[in-house]
């Protein structure tokens, strides 16, 4: 939605509380707010690599994150509190949330952030129509200054004298070079989620607007990024665009997945019950009697993902090898993402397709090639992840993937990787994973027919290693690398 961009993004005043030292900014905040009908809320506490972060430095630490009211509870929760959200609510964090207007809201988060930069990191336009940008999206774009600069206005609100600032992501990537203004003495860090796009790329943006989003970023005294790959694509654009970047230091700073919590949260009551029901649904080959394998995934439903060609690629693997039918099952689960955008609803339809052409196609009374799922459980993934065999991992570009960090972890039997060279955890994890080109199903075939095919005690062994690089860079260490760092400077 276009509208009309306000001067400034009307977020009310919080009442005032002690200045925090460790500060840290996202879109998305540790927890969210629904209205339920008799008028109460009800909040929700979220997980990833953020919240398990922060929580290395205790919760006595003098620290506050700064996050974006998402939707109608969250807005609401905000009247209701000034913004200085109930503790209660946020497992001891102190967590100031900014109720942005709706309009402005949406044509940052939707408009700029998601359609528009999203895009432009993983590669995702079909450049003979798109991106194409005219009127409607300089209003967008004010939308999007006007979002940055109320999260500018609260960390230098909130932030004591030299606190360290740890700025997240493409929605906040003007917030550095604006907080910088307001308040030369912080120490301002920003990081990157995503991949970052080659220059050649990256110049669809307007010229102005790509120069505006670097010296942004350029604003912070420490830009870091998931990998050198993605560290260098920033570095060449600051250099072809504005010549250099500057006195800002350039970091690397992977993040692993936390094997002490998936390991203890994958046995608990709720998962054993749902692998009973997920081992029901992959059954038993009806000629041999034994346990089909599985092929998992686990996304949520992101153009990115490449869920559609990981499905043509199973079919092509099918197709190629009769002798896997009966006796594999695609555990394909796809968890909604995005759904104000089109394009997001119309791949999730795609999929959704796909998976009824193949199970129309190779299925029989006894047998379903995919058992897709999409709706978000995350006890119901752990259980995937621990009766996986093989792992498909085929992003068309991925800042890192967790995913790939976390089904090796957790699989029971050691599980085979099909990994993207795509994906950020290539890097880590290339060597003992089966690498594929994400537009290639055919050769995604034939590594998914090794990957099945791969000896017990080879997979076993790949498994290990898989799983010690996945869990080097737990994010407690992570958050503290880039504390540490900061402050070193
Ligand atoms: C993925 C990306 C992050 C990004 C997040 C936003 O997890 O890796 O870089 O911040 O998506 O997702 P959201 O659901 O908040 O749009």
């Amino acid at each position: 939605m276009v509208t009309e961009p306000p001067s400034r993004a009307q977020v009310p005043p919080a009442p005032a509380v002690s200045r925090a030292q460790v500060l840290v900014a996202s879109n998305r905040g540790p927890v969210s707010y629904t209205v339920r009908d008799d008028g109460t809320l009800t909040s929700k506490r979220g997980g990833g690599g953020l919240v398990s972060g922060l929580s290395a430095i205790g919760s006595g630490a003098d620290a506050v994150w700064v996050c974006a009211a998402l939707g109608d509870g969250d807005r609401e929760a905000v009247r209701r509190t000034g913004g200085r959200l109930d503790p209660a609510d946020t497992g001891g964090q102190r967590v100031r949330m900014l109720g942005i207007a709706p309009e402005v809201y949406s044509d940052a988060y939707n408009g700029v952030a998601n359609s528009t930069l999203w895009f432009v990191h993983h590669l995702l336009y079909q450049t003979p129509l798109e991106p194409s940008f005219g009127p409607e999206f300089r209003l967008q774009w004010a939308s999007y200054e006007a979002y940055n600069r109320a999260f500018a206005e609260a960390l230098a609100d909130e932030a004591a004298e030299g606190a360290a600032v740890l700025v997240q992501d493409y929605h906040l990537a003007l917030v550095p070079g604006m907080l910088r203004a307001l308040r030369p003495d912080l120490r301002i860090g920003h990081f990157s989620h995503t991949p970052w796009a080659p220059v050649d790329y990256y110049r669809l943006l307007p010229d102005d607007i790509g120069r505006q989003l670097l010296r942004g970023i350029l604003g912070a005294d420490r830009a870091a990024f998931l990998t050198r790959r993605w560290a260098d694509a920033f570095t060449a654009c600051c250099t072809e665009l504005l010549g250099g970047t500057g006195n800002t230091r350039i970091g690397v700073h992977g993040l692993g997945s936390d094997a002490d919590f998936l390991r203890e949260r994958a046995h608990r009551a709720d998962v054993d019950e749902r692998i009973v029901t997920l081992r029901e649904q992959i059954g038993r080959s009806t000629s041999t009697g034994e346990v089909r394998k599985t092929i998992v995934r686990v996304d949520r439903t992101e153009l990115s993902k490449n869920i559609v060609r990981g499905l043509l690629s199973y079919r092509r693997l099918l197709a190629d090898h009769p002798e896997w039918h009966d006796r594999v099952v695609h555990v394909a689960f796809a968890y909604p993402s995005r759904q104000d955008l089109e394009v997001y609803r119309d791949y999730t339809a795609e999929v959704r397709r796909v998976t009824d052409a193949i199970n129309d196609e190779f299925g029989t009374e006894d047998w379903s090639p995919v058992v897709m799922h999409v709706q978000d459980d995350f006890a119901r993934s752990l259980a995937a992840y621990r009766l996986a065999d093989v792992a498909l991992v085929n992003p068309i570009r991925d800042g890192m993937n967790l995913v790939a960090k976390e089904i090796p972890v957790v699989s029971e039997r050691g599980c085979a990787l099909v990994l993207s060279r795509e994906a950020g955890a290539y890097e880590e994890m290339g060597e003992d994973a089966l690498g594929v080109n994400p537009y290639d199903i055919s050769a995604t075939a034939k590594a998914l027919h090794e990957a099945l095919s791969m000896p017990l005690d080879e997979r076993t062994e790949r498994a290990k290693r898989l799983a010690a690089a996945a869990t080097a860079l737990p994010p407690q260490q992570w958050f503290l690398d880039q504390l540490t760092a900061l402050r070193a400077l």
